[in-house]
């Protein structure tokens, strides 16, 4: 099997808001996650779950510690290597779907397609935009705005847009933290379905024990250090 993200000894501080000494949020951390596998990550609120999924979408650095993505060193990323990683190695999905108000969903799920990269709205693009919200149930929605449609829906416009430029690794930060229960299961589902029909490599914070299962892997992050649990 393929090694899709391997980390090693990863470590974080941040800076107090006095700057007078270093907040570790964790260290020592290792994780390896196979090509097509699902990972759950749990733990309490502030142990670093985010900080951890920010450092594999490069939103944020490490203090310390290895990283290879994708075949990809992270940590020896020109600058521009680093904008094309974020835009086409990773997806992210939030707790809050960031959907622009004023852009139909189908405009919302191109735009990533044309970030940074000098594109234009090619049929191809539209082609998959289209596709990608067929495949989450999305079809007839869209020509609507976000604020036309549900909550739910809205957060599967985020999933379709994560997906647009066809990335290997998804991460999924609390996802289904704003929905009610049927409709996280609804869109726990969809993420696993997209694991195993696209092997997407899914990597997704959760506090919801029943969303973990889900996942083949789950670890849990606390006291500054990550653990397997299975
Ligand atoms: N930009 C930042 N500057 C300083 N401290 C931060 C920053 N981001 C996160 N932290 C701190 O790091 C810790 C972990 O935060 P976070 O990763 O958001 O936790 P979680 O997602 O598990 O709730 C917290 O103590 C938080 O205050
Ligand atoms: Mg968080």
């Amino acid at each position: 099997m393929n090694k899709m993200i391997e980390i090693s000894n990863l470590s974080k501080s941040f800076p107090s808001p006095d700057g007078e000494e270093m907040v570790h949020v964790f260290s020592g951390v290792d994780l390896v996650v196979e090509e097509g596998s699902s990972v759950a990550i749990v733990g309490p609120s502030g142990s670093g779950k985010s900080t951890l999924l920010n450092i594999v979408g490069l939103l944020d650095k490490p203090t310390d510690g290895k990283l290879i993505v994708a075949h990809k060193n992270l940590n020896k990323l020109k600058e521009t290597e680093v904008s094309e990683y974020r835009n086409q190695t990773v997806g992210f999905v939030f707790q809050a779907h960031h959907l622009l108000p004023s852009c139909t969903v189908l405009e919302n799920v191109m735009l990533p397609g044309l970030a940074g990269f000098g594109e234009k709205v090619t049929e191809e693009l539209k082609e998959r935009a289209n596709q990608i919200l067929e495949e989450v149930g999305l079809g007839h929605r869209t020509s609507h705005l976000p604020g036309q449609i549900s909550g739910g829906e809205r957060q599967r416009v985020a999933v379709a847009r994560s997906l647009i430029n066809q990335p290997s690794v998804l991460l999924a930060d609390e996802p289904t933290g704003a929905l009610d229960s049927k409709n996280s299961e609804h869109l726990v589902n969809l993420l696993k379905e997209l694991n195993e029909e696209k092997s997407l490599t899914l990597v997704m914070v959760t506090h919801s024990a029943e969303s973990a299962n889900q996942m083949k892997q789950a670890y849990h992050l606390d006291e500054g250090s990550l653990r397997q649990e299975r």
